[in-house]
Formats: C-alpha cells, sequence, structure tokens
C-alpha cells in the first residue's frame, strides 16, 4: 500500500535500530483517512472469505480494525489485557509474552462473542515476533472458530513473526513489509541493496 508506505518513511522514527515509533499517525495520533484506506485494502483482499467478526487487541490494534468491522459490516471484538472487573461471565484467556515490553499479559474475550460459527479476521497494527497474532489466534481455536486470515499494518520482515504465521497455514496480509531498520533508516522490502 503506496501510501501507507511513504508515510511510514516520511513520518516514522526509527528507534536504537530495532523499533518504529508511528505516533505521528497509528499509535498516538491516529490517521483516520489513513486508517480507512487500510481497512479497503483488508476488505478487498479477504471481502469473500464471509468474516463475520474482527478481533484484535487493545490498544493500538483498534483504530484499523474499526474501521475494517465498517468495511466488512462486522462487529470488533477487542482482547483486553487486564481482566476487567465488569468481565463476570465465562471468558477465554490466553497469554502474550511481549519481548519488546519485556512482559507477559493474561489476555482475555469473553466467550459470548465468539463462537464455533464464527470467520474471525485478525486485525493488528504491528507484526514482529507474531506473538500477539499468535495469541489471538489461539482464542479463536479456543471457541472453535475459522481463523480467515490476518491483517497487518506494518510487518517487521526482520523479525520471525510473519513466518511463524505462515507456518500455521494462515493468510497474512501486511500493508508494508520492512526488510530493515539498521543505521536508524526504514528501508522496505523491494528496497534492499
Ligand atoms: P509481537 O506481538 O509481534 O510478538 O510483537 P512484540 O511482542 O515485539 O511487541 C509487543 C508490542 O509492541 C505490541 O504492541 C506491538 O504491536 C508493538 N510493536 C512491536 N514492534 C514495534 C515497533 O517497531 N514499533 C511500534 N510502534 N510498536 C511495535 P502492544 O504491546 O500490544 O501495545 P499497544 O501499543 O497495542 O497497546
Ligand atoms: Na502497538
Ligand atoms: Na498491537
Amino acid at each position: 500500500m503506496k501510501e501507507l508506505q511513504q508515510k511510514v518513511k516520511d513520518e516514522g522514527v526509527v528507534i536504537a535500530g530495532s523499533v518504529l515509533k508511528v505516533d505521528a499517525f497509528l499509535n498516538h495520533q491516529i490517521d483516520a483517512q489513513l486508517m480507512k484506506k487500510v481497512a479497503d485494502h483488508f476488505y478487498e483482499h479477504f471481502k469473500n472469505k464471509g468474516v463475520t467478526k474482527i478481533l484484535t487487541i487493545e490498544a493500538s490494534g483498534i483504530a484499523p480494525s474499526i474501521m475494517a468491522a465498517l468495511a466488512f459490516n462486522v462487529p470488533c471484538l477487542f482482547a483486553k489485557k487486564a481482566v476487567p472487573s465488569t468481565l463476570t461471565e465465562e471468558v477465554y484467556t490466553t497469554d502474550i509474552h511481549s519481548y519488546t515490553k519485556n512482559k507477559t499479559s493474561h489476555v482475555v474475550i469473553s466467550q459470548k462473542f465468539l463462537s464455533a460459527e464464527d470467520k474471525v479476521l485478525i486485525i493488528d497494527d504491528f507484526l514482529a515476533n507474531g506473538e500477539a497474532a499468535l495469541g489471538l489466534y489461539d482464542l479463536v481455536k479456543q471457541a472453535g472458530a475459522d481463523c480467515i486470515g490476518i491483517g497487518i499494518v506494518i510487518e517487521k520482515s526482520f523479525q520471525p513473526g510473519a513466518d511463524r504465521l505462515k507456518s500455521e497455514g494462515l493468510d497474512v496480509l501486511s500493508l508494508c513489509r520492512i526488510a530493515s531498520l539498521e543505521g536508524d533508516k526504514v528501508t522496505l522490502i523491494g528496497e534492499e541493496e
């Protein structure tokens, strides 16, 4: 997705050669028009798969996911990283370890919002090691639902996440794929020397 890739190059800030800060349009301030176009790309790719639900994880996955939910005309469900006191019904849970943040989150969704009839499109802002996406996939499997694919806004292709998901047989669509952040410079797939 050209416009997203240009935005990443123009406004992304590389931190310590491995983390890309995209606070200008995705992780802090959100560019709604860009998120709508992101969602339209997910829709174009997955529209014939019978999607009944978008699944993501709070917080940063919600922006692209709510736009996708609008495009597919289905609900957006987000996994919560802490068990809220208001969540009193039965839940599916899984542990997601973040290497970036060196922290494990015990994430939950209510069983009443995901069932064996669902065809789920998982969406997230970043794909790095794949822990978040694999955790969401685990929740889908616990519900007996189908995961029809995974939509990612920014993939750090130099990390193992995409390969891990593909080796599970999942259809992964990443709209911006980063080959390297070395030298604090964004190099996209296809731009390598
Ligand atoms: P993984 O899920 O692919 O294994 O990624 P990892 O554990 O490395 O990353 C954990 C968190 O950091 C995730 O957000 C993920 O989206 C984000 N992340 C990973 N690499 C980058 C990066 O280069 N730049 C930015 N901006 N984020 C990155 P999270 O913990 O779920 O937090 P939230 O922001 O969604 O609340
Ligand atoms: Na994030
Ligand atoms: Na995320």
